[in-house]
């Protein structure tokens, strides 16, 4: 191979990439392999995850089983030996499909209590183990290991690799390959002699490689050395597969995939799909210099046939920017001609005109830009019939800039984009997509060329640097864990030393190689039905605040401002004060609510409905932009937050300060008044069916009185609730006011609160609030010292609850309400007298 690189005139040949795919000589001649299907019936009774046991939570095989079992899309534990394993015995989300030991030895030398409720756990749910074999010396030294006929061998130096043939885990993995290379660090190997072990792999002894034969014959055979073994359970009933090094090795990666898969009975498999798109951005965009010529062009079509042999229907997408056309010197001009005469070969979507960021532009001139790039389509006759787009720089995408997603709808019928960075860019594996307004938003993949890899040089570690990436490195292992790919690359990766075309082809020439992944090319839109249809849990977003991310804030619009956002959240639940609630605080000078909702009845109920796909901006409109960020305390309250079950992760997510504040009465009280709402508003179920009747609605009832009665008694179920948002919010952020007294004594209540969410200045609500005895509650003392009480629909008056309603609730919440108490004691938060009462009377 040889390049030469002169500025002025390219003489370069470029580099062609070298996947050699030797057989394992020992091979059986006509041996093939089908990837094995693990699935039994036994993973049904499984949940998808994992536990990882680890020494502590800092090492780095720990993370890095962590960040694999992320990519795959597996739920994990991690715990730290030396705890206790409760976990395995409740199962609180579905039992664990298999276990992981970052270090071996920690599973030998557990505790006896906790080693027999591990294995305890692995036999009666047929689940395997995953361990990793780490050294505790430098030196090499063999070591029996405990209860197993098992020796390991360590620190060994290692040449040449290959996987075991008859085994039967193989899913992912090809075998029949050798691999021939060093091994980078050292290994531990087996030894063992035991019908219950099979080797998975085998690897040779680096000095017995090199040995000369003639010397003596009987060495002359090189040293096979099992790296990594199958305990296939003979001896106890219970299957491990174990690594004699760590993630560093490529091979592993796969290998570990293929583990998860066999000892979890292919409830941890996932699809051996692999979709793979490839956009070339800044098309015409490059300086003069390092675009694309002719020569270049063709070079790319002739890739791209050979790349259609793999994936069928493949095509570069190339994403175009019609201001700079013929922006090159001569010879590049050419090869811009080029690729509009070939424009058919290609797929291709529209940029911003001038490349230029959306979140810098108005919705006018976002689509005054599209526009013309769209009529430079049409002029030229760009096929660009995809639906797809992608902003520059991820601009506008995520943040949401409603702007750009206006804009391309209206001018592009655009249905499907991709960015890197939701939620983030790093970690990579941790990508994922969303949907809004329509527009399906899909994960994109780095693949190790940016606009300034221009040349192999350019490249860290040059052409070798280049290799490895695809040759197990980055490239290789987000393919592996990632089904969905659509890698960005640019137009001087095309032109030059073509790195692009070199890493696609030798990346999917080592795909082949060695897996067996099935590599896949379909349109824009197709691809991001198929995303969504695979992993339709994404569909949903999780907004963040842009601001909490120095990426996210430099591709969002200067004129918004995180500012708008609330610093607290009155959530509820309905019928418990909420409103005298939040009446009372917007008394507060330094304390702003949120604007009124026109169509919600006040409340704005972002986080719990439709309202949520409006995204932030919308959310943000319901508050002013503070005067003093410090010094004002911008709040909202909407009561439907506190029971809805997906509402504190959403809320965790955009507001993770926010301090949560929420009133408790005894349930059986809130229940009626919801009733007694119900009949104000006409509610014809309500007004048809007596409360009892609504309370003891079984099956046979209409469905609306069935959810009359679960509106009535499901927000009640306090606790349950409470672990949510204790689930997402540490108890120090969360405030329960006593419903009660904030009825009878709502200046001691105001009190409490100000001091919990530390307001400046404090208000004196003692000189604002007076209990006005014809409605029977609190109301504010206006200048002019009237009362001023809350609406009619508030504090209304009607008939006590009958008896036997009384006495149904009382058994109803018993549970809950002991569990309620249970969990204020074990914050240490105070117990509400109501609650204390309604304990009282169970007893
Ligand atoms: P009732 O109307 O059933 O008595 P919400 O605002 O969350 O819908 O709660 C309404 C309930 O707030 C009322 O239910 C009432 O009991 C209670 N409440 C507490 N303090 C109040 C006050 N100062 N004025 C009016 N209602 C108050």
């Amino acid at each position: 191979m040889s390049f030469k690189i002169s500025s002025s005139k390219r003489t370069l040949v470029s580099p062609q990439p070298q996947v050699s795919c030797p057989p394992d000589p020992d091979i059986p001649p006509n041996f093939t392999y089908q990837p094995r299907d693990h699935r039994t019936k036994e993973r049904n009774h499984l949940g998808r995850r994992a536990l990882i046991i680890v020494e502590n939570q800092y090492t780095k095989t720990g993370k890095g089983i962590h960040n694999v079992l992320d990519a795959l899309r597996i739920d994990s534990k991690v715990e730290t030996i030396g705890n206790n394993l409760p976990m395995l015995t409740h199962g609180e989300k579905g039992k664990f499909a298999v276990i992981i030991f970052e270090n071996y030895s920690t599973y030998l030398t557990m505790d006896s209590w906790n080693r027999q409720l591990l294995d305890k756990y692995c036999k009666n749910y047929n689940v395997g183990i995953i361990a990793f074999i780490q050294p505790k010396r430098d030196d090499v030294f063999l070591e029996n290991l405990n209860d197993f006929p098992l020796t390991v061998e360590y620190n060994i130096p290692l040449v040449n690799y290959k996987l075991n043939i008859y085994s039967t885990i193989w899913r992912m993995s090809k075998p029949g390959r050798l691999y021939e290379g060093e091994l980078a660090g050292n290994w531990a190997v087996f030894h063992f002699n035991h019908a219950t072990y099979q080797p998975l792999s085998y690897s040779y002894l680096k000095s017995s490689l090199n040995q000369d034969p003639s010397a003596n014959p009987a060495d002359s055979k090189p040293k096979r050395l099992v790296p990594a073994i199958h305990d296939t359970g003979q001896l106890d009933g219970i299957q491990r597969i174990l690594f004699g090094g760590g993630l560093e090795f490529w091979m592993h990666h796969m290998m570990f995939v293929d583990s998860l898969s066999y000892l979890s009975h292919g409830k941890l498999s996932i699809t051996l799909d692999r979709y793979i798109q490839v956009d070339i951005d800044d098309i015409f965009v490059g300086k003069e210099g390092v675009r694309v010529k002719v020569e270049d062009v063709m070079a790319m079509l002739s890739s791209q046939k050979y790349l259609q042999t793999v994936m069928e229907g493949f095509h570069f997408n190339l994403g175009f920017s019609g201001r700079f056309y013929l922006h090159g010197n001569a010879e590049e001009d050419a090869g811009d001609k080029k690729l509009l005469e070939y424009r058919h070969h290609f797929w291709w979507f529209g940029h911003m005109f001038k490349h230029e960021q959306a979140h810098s532009l108005d919705v006018r001139n976002v689509e005054l830009s599209m526009t013309l790039n769209k009529q430079f389509a049409q002029d030229n006759a760009i096929p660009v019939d995809q639906h797809y787009a992608v902003a520059p720089h991820h601009s506008g995408v995520y943040p949401v800039h409603e702007e750009l997603y206006d804009a391309w709808r209206k001018i592009w019928d655009i249905k499907v984009t991709s960015t890197e960075e939701y939620p983030f860019l790093y970690p990579f594996w941790g990508r994922r997509g969303f949907v809004h307004r329509g527009i399906m938003v899909l994960p994109r993949q780095t693949c190790g060329l940016f606009t300034h890899t221009v040349f192999v040089t350019d490249y860290k570690d040059g052409l070798q640097g280049l290799e490895e990436n695809f040759k197990g490195g980055e490239l290789f292992l987000t393919v592996l864990y990632s089904p969905f790919n659509i890698f960005m690359t640019h137009m001087n990766n095309y032109g030059n030393d073509r790195v692009a075309l070199f890493t696609f082809e030798g990346m999917v020439k080592f795909l082949q190689c060695w897996t067996n992944l099935r590599l896949i090319s379909v349109p824009p839109v197709q691809l991001g039905i198929n995303y969504f249809n695979m992993f339709p849990e994404e569909k949903d977003p999780l907004w963040q605040n842009p601001c909490d991310y120095k990426r996210h804030i430099a591709i969002w619009s200067a004129n918004k401002s995180c500012e708008r956002l609330p610093r607290f959240l009155v959530v509820g639940p309905q019928k418990t004060g909420t409103t005298a609630l939040y009446t009372f605080l917007s008394m507060h000078p330094a304390v702003v609510s949120n604007y009124d909702s026109a169509t919600t009845f006040e409340e704005v109920q972002f986080f719990n409905g439709n309202n949520y796909y409006k995204g932030i901006d919308w959310y943000m409109e319901f508050f002013p932009v503070p005067q003093n960020s410090t010094g004002t305390y911008l709040f909202e309250k909407s009561a439907t937050y506190f029971d809805h079950e997906i509402v504190p992760q959403r809320v965790s997510s955009l507001l993770p300060r926010a301090k949560i504040i929420c009133i408790l009465i005894d349930p059986a009280k809130r229940a009626y008044s919801w009733y007694q709402h119900q009949r104000a508003h006409k509610d014809p179920v309500a007004l048809n069916y007596s409360f009892n009747a609504v309370l003891m609605a079984d099956e046979r009832m209409p469905r609306q009185v069935r959810d009359l009665r679960n509106r009535c008694l499901d927000p009640g179920m306090y606790a349950q609730h409470l672990m949510h948002w204790l689930d997402y919010f540490p108890a120090r952020q969360l405030f329960i006011i006593d419903g009660e007294q904030l009825r009878n004594n709502p200046i001691h209540v105001m009190h409490k609160l100000q001091q919990f969410i530390h307001i400046q200045p404090y208000f004196d609500y003692s000189q604002h609030l007076r209990f006005d005895p014809q409605k029977g509650f609190f109301c504010q003392v206006m200048n002019d010292n009237r009362n001023k009480c809350l609406g009619r629909g508030k504090g209304r008056m009607y008939d006590a609850m009958d008896e036997t309603s009384a006495t149904f609730l009382r058994h109803f919440y018993r549970k809950h309400n002991a569990n309620l108490s249970k969990l204020l004691n074990k914050l240490n938060f105070p117990v509400p007298s109501w609650l204390q009462d309604a304990l009282a009377d169970d007893n």
